[in-house]
């Protein structure tokens, strides 16, 4: 390579290089910029707001767990535990994750910490990151948020449609309409293994036409085989045995009650008996809810999940609930034009101009906050056109204007950023005078 040429290469690389920032976030993961306050309040509000409104109370659960809570609780079988779990050795040698989901964790809480002896049935929600390593795409990532609510020690299908209920009020009072309810059960233990056998009949003549995961979850995982996405898999399952004709008579009455109440609440549903989901912990209902802007694309997802008490050690404690995908909301949010909840802001700007201002600015300003006064400043920026320049962007309904004068008479000048009018006020007066023009 000619000396010139090199050196045009090494120019290149030069220029490809900058602008690449040394770090950045990890594949999949991302951060929530300020920018995007106003959705994460919103959500966090509502879902604060309707929690309580549904007598749910809080719960937090570790982020790591041991692995095996979920191995056992989801199930190995399953594509979360297969491949999707960012799983480590700690110095200590105990094997860790970073947990994927929040059922499994609050059931670990409700037996180890006795929570069945407060309440029955417990009734919590949690909120938090969640992480899966799956292929990142729209929708999907490898850290994201939930919003998950849990009713714990009852059975009846009352709770099952209260918990769809809350969901729908949740995503509702976010401005979210058209909401559809895809409902399926997956039976209990008296009824599955029957299901599974004719499931599992069907499909031995059809293996040829399978696709490669499905060939390993015939024989892992076979109720799986129901909610492959490929095309060839699609065409097969359309002559599968259903599990509504293969039901025991409890898992029958439990499901005909759960969609009675769930039409006598005018929920908009379609039975969807393909419906089995990615855990393994379910039993009998088993739903989704997706708008109709993105059908595809289910905002939430839950159900009943009878057994994993006993799984993780305990007894049996019958147990429902539903865990809602808040970057996705905002993503639908944004997409369809939902706007996040209008504050109006009641904010005051402090200018200081001087160094004299400047230093006594800090004690005033926390005198405000202290006072609950909202303040915003820029004092850095020295000079006053600036600084009223950016109580103007920042939409204050006054400024204080703190200069040399007014440090050396003790008083401070208010402007109506509105109006322009100004007027000088002694210092002691000041709290007073701001609360009287916010109100
Ligand atoms: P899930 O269906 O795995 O259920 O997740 C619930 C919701 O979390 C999904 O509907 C979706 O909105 C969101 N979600 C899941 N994976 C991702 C991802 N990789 N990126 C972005 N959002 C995602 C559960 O997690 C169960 N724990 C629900 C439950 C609660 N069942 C009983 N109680």
């Amino acid at each position: 390579m000619s000396p010139k040429k090199k050196k045009v290469e090494e120019l290149n690389k030069d220029s490809e290089s900058e602008g690449k920032e040394r770090y950045q976030t990890v594949r999949g993961m991302h951060d929530i910029l300020p920018r995007e306050e106003a959705y994460w309040k919103t959500i966090r509000e509502i879902g604060y707001e309707i929690s309580e409104l549904h007598d749910f109370s809080f719960i937090e659960t570790p982020i790591l767990e041991p692995a095996g809570l979920f191995e056992e609780g989801i199930g190995e079988a399953t594509d979360i535990v297969e491949k999707e779990m960012f799983s480590f050795k700690t110095r200590g040698g105990e094997v860790v994750v970073l947990r994927p989901e929040g059922t499994a964790p609050v059931m670990r809480s409700y037996i180890q910490n006795h929570l069945g002896h407060f309440a029955s049935p417990l009734r919590v929600f949690y909120e938090g990151p969640m992480f899966r390593y799956e292929r990142p795409q729209a929708g999907r990532y490898r850290q994201f948020h939930q919003w998950g609510f849990e009713i714990i020690g009852d059975g009846d299908p009352f709770y099952d449609v209260q918990i769809i209920l809350v969901t729908i009020n949740f995503l509702t009072a976010l401005g979210i309409k058209g909401l559809k309810l895809k409902i399926n059960t997956v039976g209990c233990r008296v009824c599955r293994p029957t299901y599974r056998k004719r499931l599992l009949q069907y499909y031995k003549t059809e293996k040829r036409g399978m696709c490669k995961d499905c060939i390993r979850r015939y024989d892992k995982n076979p109720l799986r085989l129901l909610d492959c996405k490929e095309k060839e898999c699609e065409e097969i399952r359309k002559g599968a045995p259903i599990i509504l004709d293969n039901l025991c008579q409890n898992c029958n009455a439990h499901f005909k009650e759960t969609l009675e109440l769930v039409e006598s609440n005018n929920i908009d549903y379609e039975p969807n008996p393909h419906l089995v989901r990615g855990l393994d912990y379910y039993s009998r209902t088993v739903f989704e809810i997706a708008s109709e802007g993105n059908p595809k694309l289910a905002l939430a997802g839950g159900g009943r999940y009878d057994y994993l008490g006993e799984i993780l050690g305990g007894r049996m404690i019958p147990a429902v609930g539903v865990s809602l995908g808040l970057e996705r909301i905002i993503e639908y949010m944004k997409k369809e034009n939902i706007a996040p909840r209008k504050r109006e802001r009641k904010n005051v700007f402090f200018v200081a101009v001087g160094d004299e201002a400047k230093k006594r600015s800090l004690r005033l300003i926390n005198t405000m906050r202290l006072a609950s006064i909202r303040v915003l400043e820029s004092v850095g920026k020295q000079s006053i056109k600036n600084q009223l320049r950016s109580a103007d962007k920042t939409k204050s309904k006054l400024a204080l204007i703190l200069g040399q004068r007014e440090c050396f008479e003790d008083s401070i000048i208010l402007r109506n950023m509105e109006s322009g009018e100004q007027e000088t006020i002694p210092i002691e007066k000041m709290i007073e005078e701001i609360k009287k023009r916010l109100r």
